[in-house]
């Protein structure tokens, strides 16, 4: 039988939460709005920038590729790096991080499943490339370097550096140690590895970098680290299948985004993320790109200036519970946190009889840990609750391929929903355009001079304010 993820909404409601929270005449009012928002979606399904929602359907022959390229990675090497950043590299970081051990790169290999140590660096921070260096064997080490764009610097600087130690130590040899995820056409990844004989994967048009976890993005990584990938995209497409009504009621996903869009009307501009599992503490990271970068906008559809969007905020628990939570509990209306839980962690481990002349460490004795992690969980609720704090939970009844392809596709629909609900692009990210034109123009990058007389001629910084 199908695990069903659960989406609980009760403390978002006004029957549970009082006067903070929606009503069902909320709901009811912008009935045509969210009817328009549900037919956005639908009628773009599979067309455009949502070419991502065919993927689950679409990957036969693709995922047997892959398949059969994981099992290559996993008899000849013992470490397996991507090189990517944004959505090139939190996908498979949070799936990495729910479906393997917690300490996968310390186990031995037997333990790992016969799975490489697995390393995802993305960022261009100087010593943990070279902290990276120090650890592995370029020998023994496969390199993904994932770049929808072709172009992303961060990610070409990684995979100049690296292949620069590939090359001078194997020649033309070095090319088995790569395989690119890229862009079919576009792009200076694509033409470098058909160049220099790189095992490729595509990234297909129509797939954002935030929404590209489940094609060879996120499923190559994943299928070299010995996770069921075709449960993973069973696990989407029985989301999908589920979110197809239009009636918020009945579909989970548009009745996330209906409440989100309610709550960011209120004045919630800041949505915070908390899992109650060590496994799905990355799934915050991968969702807060999701939802920051796809409704963090300035425009509408129709060019009007909106400057929309929630402040994603990724917390842990119980291990927040004991730094952010005071702030949830007694500070501004201005959230909604969702938690998600997990019914049955995957082990257990039961606190030992102890203290017995002390009661007040005593009544832990005996008790589950996942006992006593759930009924934080529910107690934070209940207490964020009883103080008007809009909050909602959504309960995986175990962590595993499925549920978290069920997890992966929800968020992604409740961001197509609220995108549309609040009538906006949610595909594109044009305000990290200025910054990136600005780093080419200060490195000097041909095409970039007039940036580079403009920031030549911007307001200089004063030394009377640098203390
Ligand atoms: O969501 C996006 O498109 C971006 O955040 C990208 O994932 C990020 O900028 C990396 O881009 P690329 O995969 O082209 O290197």
């Amino acid at each position: 039988m199908t695990q069903k993820i659960i989406f609980d909404y009760n403390n978002m409601m006004a029957d549970k939460l009082g006067a903070h929270g929606i009503t069902a005449s909320d709901i009811d009012k912008i009935a045509p709005q969210i009817k328009s928002a549900f037919d956005t979606v639908m009628s773009e399904k599979g067309k455009g920038m949502m070419g991502w929602s065919d993927m689950p359907y679409n990957q036969g022959e693709i995922v047997q590729e892959i398949l059969e390229t994981a099992e290559y990675v996993r008899a000849n090497f013992e470490y397996f790096v991507v090189l990517g950043i944004g959505g090139s590299a939190l996908g498979p970081i949070a799936v990495f991080q729910a479906l393997c051990h917690l300490h996968h790169n310390d186990l031995p290999k037997a333990k790992r499943g016969g799975a490489p140590k697995f390393y995802v660096e993305d960022n261009v921070d100087p010593e943990r490339m070279q902290a990276l260096l120090d650890v592995i064997d370029p020998e023994k080490t496969c390199f993904n370097v994932i770049t929808k764009s072709g172009a992303t610097s961060e990610t070409m600087s990684q995979y100049l550096i690296i292949s620069d130690i590939l090359e001078k130590a194997y020649g033309t040899d070095a090319a088995r140690h790569i395989i690119a995820t890229t862009d079919s056409k576009k792009g200076n990844l694509i033409k470098i590895a058909r160049e220099k004989g790189y095992r490729t994967f595509y990234i297909p048009d129509g797939v954002g970098g935030r929404f590209s976890e489940i094609c060879p993005v996120g499923l190559l990584p994943a299928a070299v680290l010995g996770i069921d990938i075709r449960e993973m995209l069973a696990g989407c497409a029985y989301m999908d299948e589920i979110c197809r009504d239009a009636d918020p009621r009945r579909n989970m996903a548009l009745m996330a985004a209906t409440l989100q869009y309610i709550a960011m009307q209120k004045g919630c501009n800041v949505t915070v993320c908390m899992p109650y599992a060590d496994s799905l503490k990355y799934i915050s990271d991968w969702f807060c790109q999701l939802w920051g970068e796809s409704l963090g906008k300035r425009y509408d559809k129709e060019g009007k200036e909106v400057f929309v969007g929630q402040t994603p905020v990724k917390s842990l628990g119980v291990t927040d519970q004991h730094s952010q939570v005071q702030l949830y509990a007694e500070g501004p209306f201005d959230k909604v946190i969702t938690f998600i839980a997990v019914d049955k962690y995957r082990t257990d481990v039961t606190i030992a009889e102890g203290c017995a002349d002390i009661p007040d460490v005593h009544f832990l004795c005996g008790h589950t840990m996942s006992e006593l992690i759930n009924t934080e969980r529910r107690a934070t609720a209940y207490a964020l609750t009883k103080a008007g704090k809009l909050n909602h939970t959504i309960i995986l009844p175990e962590v595993n391929a499925h549920t978290l392809g069920q997890l992966l596709y929800f968020f992604m629909l409740e961001t197509a929903f609220a995108g549309a609900l609040l009538n906006i692009n949610t595909f594109n990210q044009p305000g990290v355009e200025e910054g990136k034109n600005a780093t080419y123009a200060m490195f000097g990058r041909v095409g970039y001079e007039t940036k580079k007389a403009e920031l030549d001629s911007a307001p200089q910084d004063s030394a009377d304010y640098v203390l």
